[in-house]
């Protein structure tokens, strides 16, 4: 019988381009549905956009557009960059949708009768001048522990620290700059603490279980705590106004907080399919259904969905996930992606550097495996690695036989050798080779895919046809040789087609065969079988193309050399360390203008700032306060000409809310102690934009 299986991608959110950190998840995925698909299951693969939340609020607001205008550019984006990487989903849908709307609040209305929903009132940091609720991440200031400045509500990026947002010093909204108040807001929580919600993890996460591999089973237990020992807490679901996300239902001006509606948009995206395709969705999602669940994600996301969801399901009359595949990051050439570097390559600069999708669907597969371990991308390895497999052997073995075949034999095949110990080989290997796929071993059996190659190679070497085809009389060897050598190319396709569908497609269709399953890996092209003339199938990889893809991927420009100047040998300065390189737009962000200081005052009860009064032309005027009160005496700056940033945004700060920025220069390594305030050339009038 075979199986009916649903296989979930996580939804990557809609504010960001696809990159090659994501497609490790995707093609892993691709590759075993692709497989499962071969091996004659009926396996549906769905994914959707997560639309929802802040951050895509915010960017939408950023570009001027309506949230719904942002997640359908996304969409369209993302969908050609998957297509572009054979990333074949059934549907890809959106989690802004009826369908997902529909199961989040039945959901949530089932969790509510289960009396698994319970309202608190929390206090949380709000944006006066925006009027939101800031996420943690919206939130800067100072770290409690080093004191590095501007770090994230939720942990220092410079010690690591991990804190409560209410702990930074001097707090302030990474949004408008304003200093956050604390405010309290009635909430919605799922009671994970519940003993049933506690009773069902348990099981759910055991080892014996087997919904989880070993090491994110040990992780979750370790998160339960000992048994009676519950440290589950109850989990937020809700934010409040103004959010781009589905209001709850029951819950005016409150709305279900992205992640608890991510994950039904899987039952969202398939919902919508059946109804499109005519399959029965509540054969797919009722408890005790036969059919399996298993989604692939990153091990960042485990929590929400070993924990999270399959309480949310099973509590709400739904069946739980059969598998959660947790897969490592990715790093390239052994470091963090970076945009300084260039690592940071987003799909569609790959796909318009022209480098093959195949060639990295190849080179991921080489490197995975069942583990939540890393994989690096290491670009050399990369280069090599493809042109030795791809091109130099399997692609080998094709274009040695493919000629003659074409030109002596009419494009007809002979019968195969009986027995011929590489057939016999790859016939023998594809039932290990299927269990590998089964079991995300795709490492391995690459391995052993390249193995059974390099058995094909060595039986076309040790038949030489180049030389049969020299020598009168040999036609008839000559003819099995080549016949020989395209059996075993085909066999070898089938094993590898899960990874390279395109090009199986182009081996199909040059054997004139019907598109490949598992079981053809049984059978062999008869004699007298017509093939299509040969066409070329892969091309090497050029490390020139690997460079060019870094340098499309390069943050800015690397700075020119400084031209050389006839002045003397002098001892050299060690370089100025200057800030990461910014483009001329980053630049142009900033509003600089000249201005007069219509009036300065010092600040009751502030040590080093002055207020400043600023006349910007027009008769506006802006109120700043300046940190110069070390350096200058507040009459002598009254009716001086300097610059302020006039765009940034506003600081409440404990005196007053400060509309601006002057700007000044200090030596940062104290040498020479001072601040100086940067005047304009004379001439220069309020209000002129310094660019
Ligand atoms: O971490 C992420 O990128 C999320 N957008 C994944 C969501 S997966 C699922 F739950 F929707
Ligand atoms: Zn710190």
């Amino acid at each position: 019988m075979p199986r009916k299986i649903l296989v979930t991608s996580a939804l990557p959110y809609a504010n960001g381009a696809i990159h090659i950190g994501h497609l490790v998840e995707y093609i892993q995925t691709d590759i075993w549905v692709r497989y499962q698909k071969m091996a004659g299951n009926e396996c549906w693969y769905v994914c959707a956009d997560d639309t929802h939340g802040t951050p895509i609020m915010l960017r939408a607001e950023q570009e001027g557009i309506a949230p719904e205008q942002l997640i359908e550019r996304m969409h369209g984006e993302h969908a050609r960059d998957f297509a572009g990487f054979g990333v074949a989903f059934d549907n890809y849908y959106s989690t802004h949708s009826p369908e997902t709307r529909e199961y989040a609040n039945e959901i949530y209305r089932r969790l509510k009768a289960a009396g698994l929903i319970e309202t608190r009132t929390i206090e949380q940091f709000y944006d006066p001048l925006k009027a939101m609720f800031l996420p943690d991440r919206f939130i800067k200031g100072e770290c409690p522990k080093c004191h590095a400045q501007d770090q994230y509500g939720d942990n220092c990026e410079s010690c690591g620290a991990a804190y409560a947002p209410t702990d930074l010093i001097e707090p302030y909204s990474a949004v408008s700059g304003a200093k956050p108040e604390l405010r309290s807001s009635e909430h919605y929580f799922f009671k994970l603490s519940d003993p049933r919600c506690e009773a069902f993890l348990r099981r759910y996460t055991s080892r014996d279980n087997g919904a989880l591999q070993a090491e994110a089973a040990n992780k979750m237990q370790e998160w339960l705590g000992a048994p009676g020992e519950n440290r589950l807490t109850d989990w937020d679901i809700s934010r409040d106004a103004p959010y781009f996300g589905f209001e709850i239902p029951d819950a005016p001006g409150k709305y279900f907080y992205v992640w608890l509606d991510a994950p039904i948009g899987y039952m969202g995206s398939f919902k919508n399919f059946c109804t499109r395709q005519g399959l029965d969705f509540d054969e797919w999602f009722k408890p005790g259904s036969e059919t399996e669940l298993v989604h692939f994600i990153g091990k960042d996301i485990l929590y929400f969905h070993a924990l999270f969801w399959p309480a949310e399901l099973a509590h709400a009359g739904y069946r739980t996930p059969d598998k959660i595949f947790a897969h490592g990051f990715l790093t390239v050439d052994g470091a963090k992606m970076s945009k300084s570097r260039g690592t940071f390559i987003t799909a569609a600069s790959y796909l318009n550097t022209g480098l093959d999708p195949e060639w990295l669907r190849y080179y991921y597969a080489a490197k995975l495996s069942a583990s939540m371990e890393d994989i690096d991308l290491n670009l050399d390895d990369f280069v090599a690695r493809v042109n030795s497999d791809l091109v130099g052997k399997y692609v080998n073995i094709a274009s040695r036989a493919a000629g003659f075949i074409a030109k002596r034999f009419n494009g007809q095949l002979a019968p195969v050798t009986a027995d011929l110990p590489a057939l016999r080989a790859i016939q023998e290997a594809a039932g290990r080779i299927a269990d590998l796929y089964e079991g995300r071993e795709y490492g391995k059996a690459v391995r052993e895919i390249m193995a059974l190659t390099d058995a094909a190679n060595q039986y076309v070497d040790s038949v030489k046809p180049w030389e049969l085809a020299k020598q009168a009389g040999r036609e008839s060897e000559l003819h099995v040789a080549c016949s020989n050598a395209l059996n075993l190319f085909r066999l070898l396709t089938v094993l590898l087609k899960p990874i390279l569908p395109a090009l199986a497609a182009k081996v199909e269709s040059f054997l004139a065969i019907a598109p490949l399953i598992w079981a053809d890996s049984a059978s062999l092209l008869a004699g007298g079988h017509r093939i299509n003339a040969y066409t070329h199938l892969m091309t090497r990889v050029d490390a020139k193309q690997i460079e060019q893809l870094v340098a499309a991927n390069k943050d800015a420009p690397p700075a020119p050399a400084p031209a050389p100047t006839a002045v003397a040998a002098a001892p050299t300065p060690p370089p100025v360390a200057t800030a990461p390189l910014c483009t001329i737009d980053d630049f142009t962000k900033v509003d600089l203008r000249v201005v007069r200081i219509a009036n300065a005052e010092h600040v009751e009860g502030a040590d080093k700032l002055v207020r400043l009064t600023l006349e910007l032309g027009n008769g506006e005027t802006r109120n700043v306060f300046a940190g110069i009160k070390s350096a200058y005496d507040p009459a002598t700056l009254v009716g001086r000409m300097t610059v302020m940033v006039a765009n940034l945004a506003p600081r409440k700060m404990k005196f007053g809310l400060s509309e601006g920025m002057v700007l000044a220069a200090s030596d940062d390594s104290g040498q020479t102690p001072g601040i100086f305030l940067l005047t304009p050339d004379s001439g220069a009038e309020p209000g002129m934009r310094v660019k």
